[in-house]
Formats: C-alpha cells, structure tokens, sequence
C-alpha cells in the first residue's frame, strides 16, 4: 500500500484547512470529506507541495470536488462510467509507467516528447488481447525510404478494425509488438529519393500500413493526398478510411443510381456516416440504417428510414418497401449475410465488408467468431443465378496493401476530394483522444458510444481525470485500504469538438 503525506492546508475546499502531515492511503480519503487521495507515483508528483505547489494542489482538489457534470454529447451509461473508469485508472498508470521524464519535462502532453530528434512517442500493441496490451512508448524514428514521405503526424483515424487487430481477430495477424493504425494526417518533414509532387511543409492525409498511430511515419507516396486549405488535420485523419470505403463499394461495386435504395447496418459510426452522405449526392436515393437508438436523434438527417440495431429489419423494411433494397452493404456478418442477400430486389448487390459480430468482449472470442462463421449464409451460385443476386466483398486494407492497387484509390481519392471542396460530403468527427488516452478511446467504440469518426490528436494532453461525488466520508486521519472500488470514482470525458 502506497503512502503519502496530505501536505497543505489550502488543498481541500469542501472542509477547509487540513492538518499538515495528516497521512492517508494512497486511493483513500482525506477524512474530512468526500475527498479522495490520488493514487501511484504521478499523485505522489503531482500532490507534494514541494513539486507541485499549493496552487496546483487547490485547482486540482476544486475540481475534485465539483458535482461531476456530464460533458455536453457525452453518452456514456452508468456501465460505460464504470468500464470508462477502469480504463482511466489504467490509463493514468500507463502514463506513469512510460513517464519518467514527464516530470522533468513538464507536462502530460510534453511526456517522451524529448529533445532527441531521433525518437518518437507511439502507441505499441506489445501482444494480442486486451487494452492492457496498449502503451505509449518511445521508439526510434522511422526515415523514408526511396519512394516514401516522412510525415510529421498530427492526429490519426481509430477504425473499428483496429480493435480487431487488437485482439488478434484478423486474418494473418502481424507479430507483434507492432505500433497499429492504418490512417493519419500531418505535415511532410522529408521526401525519400524519387519522390515527385510533394513538398516539405505540404499538408497531406495518408494511409499506411500498420504504425500510423506516432508522431512520425513513412509510407509510399503512392497512399498520400495533399488535403485542402480548409479541412483541419482531424478531418483528414477521418477522411481516407471511411470514404475510400463507402464510395468504392456504392459506385465502384454496387454502382449506385439515382432512385436506388441502399441498406447500411452502424450508420452513425465512420463508415456509415460516410454512406449516408455520398448517398446524398445522387439524386433520390433512399437509405435504410440500423444503429443503436440513442444515435437517432443525431442521425435522423442523414438516414431515410431508421431502426434500433436490436429491431427486426427485415420486417422493417420489407413494411416499407416490399420488395426490398437494392444494394446492402453488411458490416456485422454472421446471421446478417443470409437476412441481407433475402432483402435483395433482383439485380440488387449485397457486399460484406466487415465482421463486427466477431467482437463480443475485449478480447478475441472463439465462441463468437465460430457462432458469426457458422451462421454465415452458405451461398449457391446456381441461387444467386436463379434469383438476379450479386453477392461481393470489399477490403480496402487488401486492396492497397496486398492487391497493389493504389492508383485506383488515388482516383477514388481525387473525386472524393472534389465532393469535399463542393461541400457536399464532411468527415464527422465524434471526439479527440491523446495517443495517452487510446484504451479509453476503443473502449468507446466497444461500447457503441462513437457517432462519427475516434481520432487520437497527436497533440493533445490528456484530459484530466474528473471524480465522481463520493458517498462516504472516514474518520479523520484515518488510514484506508487501497482497494478497487476506487476506481469507479475517476472518469476521463471525451473531447468532443
Ligand atoms: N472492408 C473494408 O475495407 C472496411 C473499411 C473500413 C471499415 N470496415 C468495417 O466497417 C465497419 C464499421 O467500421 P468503422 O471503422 O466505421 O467503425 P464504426 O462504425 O464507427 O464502429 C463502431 C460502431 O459499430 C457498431 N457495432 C457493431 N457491432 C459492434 C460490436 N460488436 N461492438 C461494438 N460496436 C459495434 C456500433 O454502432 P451501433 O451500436 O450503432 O450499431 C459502434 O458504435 C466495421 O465492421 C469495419 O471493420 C471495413
């Protein structure tokens, strides 16, 4: 059990002056009051007067002591808080842990961001499983190749497949520790020999193949897009993913037509959204979305036709249009592949393009992935012919890295950028993480919390912890146990812009 002295009179502002040298368990109480002692090494920085001052100490405790005041767009059951907490607490230890200069050089967000040119903080999976796998680390600093930009990264996309790449749950899995991300914008710093149509200074998004989520990377110029004067870097760390996706499998797969109808399963996360809008600027186009119900009301504008992810769809839509849809577009898989290739009009296409059912828990699931691989429609061609279908399947991931086919997208990019400029389509961005604070980041998206786009913001400190309001109060000076619950009583918000 940690110990440490509760060292200055000003530092509780619910009971007023505190004995000097009143000694409290690290995690526990001060005894006068719902206040509650930090805990780990950083509390111990951040709390002793001789480090950290008075001041420091009153702003701090202030905030403490204030009712907790649920961040505006903050949807977070009383579950999420607790889960959320849990992450936080980690979080906070990860920092700690990989901290030990932070002190010195004075700053959350300044941590490992050292004078030495040749190091970087990144994020690094250090095995398969859960958040606990994640850590922000120093490592050394990648330089480009012939063919390669060097970019200085200033915010980077979280895609629902970095959660499966987390738990291991993809096809041919990387070893590890790898440093995961496969999207990010920033700024060129160097251009690899034989680079043409860059600059140093350009602004440019890019996806990458694996290590996206530091503060440097390289990657071929062949997946780097300069990015427009007025799209901020977390837009376009939002952008290339979500949109490369949803518009190559509308118009290069399905090819999508004024009066079609198009059926999209998470329509308020990043891919969905970015559905929705491109269906937008075809004329007359009907778009039917499952989503879980607390995103309606902020998606009801881009959706036609809206249902609770737990409703019975195809009834649903069959209600309103009977004979279907032309094109589905099937994220989840499992029991999803047979309901969507039964709500087909004739000559309509289903694509499936992901396998969110696969994820149940934080870590890899056998059962889940045995149950979304059994219920897997098994299709007959001599079906598919009988009955007008197209059946496809769509990775972006393979095609640009695996299948070389970077030119396309760079093609797909152009148009898209040109939608961009016309204001017709606009990443929505759900919230702003530190690379710090990545685990609480996916825990939102495992608790269905995002609508929109996670970015991890290169340059953003993390938030600081807020506490819950404690409902017991000990003896003064009494010594307490440092147990779990504690946890429950710290919560980082998202930033949301
Ligand atoms: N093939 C490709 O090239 C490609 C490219 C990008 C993305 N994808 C796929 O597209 C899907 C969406 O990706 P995204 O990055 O835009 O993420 P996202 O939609 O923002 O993902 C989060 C949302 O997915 C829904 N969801 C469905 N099953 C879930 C589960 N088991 N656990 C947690 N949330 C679940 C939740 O929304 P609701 O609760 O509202 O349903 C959640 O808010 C993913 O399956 C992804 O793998 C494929």
């Amino acid at each position: 059990m940690t110990r440490w002295r509760w060292v200055t009179r000003a530092d509780c502002v619910i009971s007023g002056p505190l004995s000097p040298g009143s000694v409290v368990a690290a995690g526990g109480r001060c005894g006068r009051c719902p206040c509650r002692a930090p805990r780990g090494r950083r509390a111990l920085r951040s709390r002793c007067s001789a480090a950290g001052g008075p001041r420091r100490l009153r702003g701090h405790s202030a905030r403490r002591h204030r009712p907790r005041r649920r961040h505006r767009g903050s949807r977070r059951s009383p579950a999420m808080a607790k889960e959320g907490a849990q992450r936080a607490e980690e979080t906070e230890q990860m920092i700690d842990k990989e901290g030990g200069r932070e002190a010195n050089e004075g700053g959350a967000g300044g941590s490992l961001r050292a004078g030495d040119a040749k190091e970087m903080r990144a994020v690094v999976l250090s095995a398969f499983g859960g958040l606990n796998k994640l850590r922000v680390s120093k490592k050394a600093m990648p330089e480009p190749q012939e063919g390669e930009l060097k970019i200085r990264v200033k915010a980077c996309g979280l895609n629902f497949i970095d959660l499966m790449v987390r738990q291991g749950n993809i096809d041919n899995p990387p070893k590890t520790p790898l440093v995961p991300g496969f999207e990010c914008s920033g700024i060129v710093e160097a251009l690899g020999d034989s680079v043409k149509g860059f600059e140093i200074g350009d602004r440019v998004m890019a996806f990458v193949n694996y290590n996206a989520w530091a503060e440097v990377v390289c990657t071929p110029v062949e997946f780097v897009y300069k990015i427009p004067d007025d799209m901020t870097f977390s837009e376009a760390a939002a952008f290339p993913m979500n949109f490369v996706t949803a518009y190559m499998m509308l118009f290069e797969v399905a090819n999508l037509r004024e009066g079609m109808s198009v059926l999209v399963h998470s329509a308020g996360g990043g891919v969905g959204q970015a559905v929705a809008q491109l269906c937008s600027t075809i004329p007359n186009v009907t778009v039917f979305g499952t989503a879980s119900s607390f995103k309606h009301e902020a998606i009801k504008n881009s959706v036609t036709h809206l249902f609770d992810r737990n409703a019975d769809y195809v009834q649903e839509v069959k209600r309103i249009s009977a004979d279907g849809v032309d094109i589905v577009l099937d994220c989840l898989c499992g029991e999803n592949t047979g309901k969507g290739l039964s709500l087909l009009k004739p000559l309509g296409t289903y694509i499936l393009y992901g396998s969110s059912n696969m994820v149940t828990g934080e870590t890899k699931s056998f059962f889940s992935f045995a149950k979304s691989w059994w219920q897997v429609e098994k299709v007959n061609p001599i079906k598919l012919y009988e009955e007008n279908k197209v059946i496809a399947g769509f990775s972006l991931l393979n095609l640009l890295f695996k299948q070389n086919r970077g030119g396309l997208v760079k093609g797909v990019m152009d148009k898209l950028l040109n939608l961009y400029n016309s204001k017709k389509i606009k990443p929505v961005v759900d919230s702003l993480w530190a690379l710090e604070e990545v685990k609480e980041a996916m825990q939102r998206i495992h608790d269905r919390g995002n609508i929109g786009k996670l970015i991890l913001d290169v340059e953003k400190a993390p938030t600081p912890l807020m506490a819950n309001d404690s409902t017991e109060t000990s003896e003064a000076g009494e010594e307490e146990e440092d147990h779990e619950g504690d946890n429950e009583n710290k919560e980082r918000m998202p930033f949301i812009q």
